[in-house]
Formats: structure tokens, C-alpha cells, sequence
């Protein structure tokens, strides 16, 4: 069965129906840049021609940049503070006609790394995966189960906003060379280390492509691994999220 799955980011509104039995996507991925200031109303539209493209009717589920229970937006650190108290799911499906589903994004993407990805072995014990990005998502499994909306991107290190030193969006805007990015995160995933002891730390989001690069910079006591779906985890996720609840 097919479920449309949509990634709502910084720049891009990604979209694709997703094989939700294999995690395959089932067409080709669609993106509109995200409008600019991303206020709940345009993004709304956004997300509408996305579904309009595939001339889509069915079930729908989205990851969003914020922490959200029941559907509603809690955050904005990275996006436009009218989110805040949004009900992003009934936003969603007004426009669109569609059965909507929300929830963060990185939890998104750690549920589809979790069932389709690296941590498919990994079920026992703690799972921290980490996106990477304009700020940094955390998603956290109790053996193979998700803890939602760990804001842990946020955890303070030197007096500052861990994402605001250790995300790519930190290391582009300071134009950081992979060495001084590198130790950054080493610190924030250190820190994360001494507080939960996982098992195992996934790097997800755009940069884990570069992971030669930044990852003989990590010294840490607990395995590191990069994450296998890349920037296709938070589509999947949304979908997976969205055929989970359907069923509930
Ligand atoms: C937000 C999180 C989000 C992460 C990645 C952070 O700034 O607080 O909710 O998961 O960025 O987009």
C-alpha cells in the first residue's frame, strides 16, 4: 500500500507516495522551495500542490521541524513563531482534503531508520539518531520504540544552544573547516554520551554524505554509524507515521 509522505523543511517541500511495506518510494520525489517567511497558511498551499502533483486523495503524513503532540506545533526555533500552538495536522488536511498526519521530523526519520535502515539490527537497547541539518533532530528508541519530540538539538553546551554551534547549518554559516565543525560536534555528542549511554548513535541529514570527513574527529566511547537512507529517512518516516496512526 502506498502512503504519501512529505518533508517539510528550511528550503524544500519534499514529497512522494511511499511503499509503506518496503520503504521504497513508489514515483518519482517532487520539491517546491518552501515560500518565503514559511507562515502556516503558504506552507499549507505548499503542501497542497505537492499532493495536487500526484493527484493524490489518500492517506498523508508529514514530518515537521518542531516538537508536535496531537497534531499541534509546541516550537519554532527554526521556523515562523505563528506555528506555535498550529494544529499542523488539521491545517494539513483542510487544505489538502487528505487524512493528515504529523509529527517531527527527525522522529520521521528515525522511525524509517529504524525499520528500513541501520538500526533494523538494532532493536534492543538505546538508539539516538541525530539529523543533521539547519538544526540538529534527535530521535530517540527504547528498544526499537520511540520516545517523541526529544528537543535534544537544544541541549546547552558552553552557555549556547547546542544546534547554534554543532548543526551544518552553524558549520556554513561560520564557514567552518571539517576539523573545527568536527571537534564542535564531538562536544555536543560527548555531552549527549555522558547524559543517555546509548548504544548507539545514527548521523543522519545531508551532511552524513561527508562522513570521511568529519568522522576521525569523533572520539566517543559509543558506536557511530551514518545513517543508509539519507535524505529519503523523512519522507518514509512521515508516510510510516501516517499508516501507523491510521490503524490506531
Ligand atoms: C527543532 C526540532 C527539529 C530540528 C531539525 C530543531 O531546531 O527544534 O524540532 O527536529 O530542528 O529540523
Amino acid at each position: 500500500m502506498a502512503v504519501m509522505g512529505i518533508d517539510i523543511g528550511g528550503s524544500g517541500i519534499k514529497g512522494v507516495p511511499v511503499d509503506i511495506e518496503t520503504g521504497e518510494f513508489a514515483g518519482e520525489r517532487y520539491r517546491l522551495p518552501t515560500p518565503e517567511k514559511a507562515k502556516p497558511d503558504d506552507v499549507a498551499k505548499t503542501v497542497a500542490k505537492v499532493l495536487k502533483h500526484f493527484e493524490w486523495a489518500g492517506l498523508a503524513g508529514a514530518g515537521f521541524p518542531a516538537a508536535i503532540r496531537n497534531g499541534t506545533a509546541l516550537t519554532a526555533a527554526n521556523i515562523h513563531q505563528t506555528w506555535i500552538g498550529t494544529n499542523v495536522e488539521k491545517l494539513f488536511g483542510e487544505a489538502t482534503g487528505c487524512p493528515f498526519y504529523v509529527l517531527n521530523d527527525a522522529d520521521a526519520a528515525g522511525i524509517a531508520e529504524m525499520r528500513f535502515g541501520v538500526g533494523r539490527e538494532r532493536q534492543k537497547g538505546v538508539v539516538i539518531m541525530i539529523t543533521i541539518g539547519t538544526g540538529l533532530g534527535t530521535a530517540l528508541f527504547v528498544d526499537g520504540k520511540l520516545v517523541p519530540n526529544t528537543e535534544l538539538g537544544h541541549i546547552e553546551i558552553r552557555g549556547k544552544d547546542g544546534e547554534k554551534r554543532a548543526s551544518d547549518g552553524a558549520r556554513q554559516k561560520k564557514n567552518m573547516s571539517w576539523e573545527e565543525w568536527g571537534g564542535k560536534f564531538n562536544e555536543y555528542l560527548s555531552r549527549m554520551e555522558a547524559l543517555f549511554w546509548p548504544d548507539l548513535f545514527i548521523l543522519g541529514g545531508g551532511i552524513s554524505k561527508n562522513a570521511d570527513q568529519f568522522m576521525p574527529y569523533l572520539k566517543l566511547r559509543t558506536e557511530v554509524v551514518t545513517a543508509r537512507l539519507l535524505n529519503q529517512a523523512g519522507i518514509i518516516g512521515a508516510a510510516l507515521y501516517a499508516d501507523m496512526c491510521s490503524r490506531a
